[in-house]
């Protein structure tokens, strides 16, 4: 990551933050430490709000064991096939990229946001690339920050402020997690693009009369384009189905990590957990979304008339 790229800003008055060793500081002296493990609390919430809307240890141990096993390895896969062809895009327009933030709000314990980082290190090299994690809760950050190093963790929330400074943002993804469409706006650069990924109606379908989880909204993708159609159009979007085989500890691990968590019944648990070689389907769309085209050259232009002033 480059020295003086920092793209963060202030949570209490939003001048941009400067990094001075282990802590993040604005012009007016707010001031933010980060812990050894490189993440640092950006938010500004109390803990009631907290608990209320971030994720639980218990589901963030149950993801981490989940996703651990690959399961949703396929999703992951497609995701960064999907981002790396956009590099590849540029590359045939002879369009060097200039620095890249790739950002996920919402990020969990950064289980999609590491492997897309691997992924594209491999591809395009570590230089001129930068990534940040984003969550509500402050133990998915701080697990997230234990296990990706080169990645920027930090605490706040996307109903508030995304806290990245216009335009800043090249890349960001929004995998199950909670939206803010004037921000998406205000972060991500002109030529920018958003991957929001959401479950299908039909996903885990045979699992959810049995016992009796929670259901996905039916038109969850229309609601989101329409959420998202003042700033963004929808570019591509690619589905992904495919079954999978669990045990009773797998499954029990798959609908901990979901917001059943706080809804079923303790006798629900212990029946999923004496199942045994259950086979559901797991079906996912992944939605790319691009700035309507004249809001992006009304953009740029403003952008480039910006650092012609200098
Ligand atoms: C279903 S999890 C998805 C996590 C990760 N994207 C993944 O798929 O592994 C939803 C995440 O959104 C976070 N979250 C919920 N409300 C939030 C908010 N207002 N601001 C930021 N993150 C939030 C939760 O703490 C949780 O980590
Ligand atoms: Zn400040």
């Amino acid at each position: 990551m480059e020295k003086h790229f920092w793209p963060l800003v202030c949570p209490v008055c939003e001048a941009a933050l400067t990094r001075i060793d282990n802590m993040l500081k604005c012009v007016q002296l707010h001031s933010f430490d980060m812990a050894t493990k490189g993440y640092v609390n950006l938010s500004l919430g109390n803990r009631q709000t907290h608990r209320l809307c971030g994720d639980a240890r218990e589901m963030l141990a149950a993801r981490k064991t989940f996703l651990g096993q690959g399961f949703y390895q396929p999703l992951s896969d497609a995701l960064n096939m999907q981002v790396y062809q956009r590099f590849l895009e540029l590359a045939r327009h002879k369009v060097k990229p200039g620095l890249t933030c790739i950002a996920e709000v919402g990020c969990g314990e950064g289980y999609y946001l590491g492997r897309l980082k691997d992924y594209l290190d491999r591809r395009l090299g570590t230089e001129r690339m930068c990534y940040f994690g984003m969550d509500i809760a402050k133990e998915a950050v701080r697990l997230a920050a234990r296990q990706h190093n080169d990645i920027f963790f930090f605490v706040a929330d996307v109903k508030r402020k995304i806290l990245f400074s216009k335009g800043s943002v090249r890349i960001l993804l929004n995998i199950f997690s909670p939206r803010n469409a004037v921000e998406f706006d205000r972060v991500l650069a002109s030529e920018g693009l958003l991957f929001v990924v959401i479950p299908n109606p039909d996903h885990l379908t045979s699992l959810r009369s049995e016992f009796g989880l929670l259901a996905i909204e039916a038109n969850k993708r229309q609601h989101i384009v329409e959420q998202l159609s003042g700033v963004f159009r929808l570019a591509k979007q690619q589905s992904i189905k495919y079954d999978l085989y669990l045990n009773g500890k797998e499954l029990s691990d798959l609908i901990r990590m979901t917001p059943n968590y706080w809804h079923l019944p303790s006798e629900t648990w212990s029946s999923l957990e004496a199942r045994e070689d259950i086979r559901t389907s797991a079906s996912f769309t992944i939605l790319e979304f691009k700035r309507h085209a004249v809001q992006a050259i009304r953009r740029t232009t403003r952008a480039r008339a910006r650092e012609a002033r200098g």
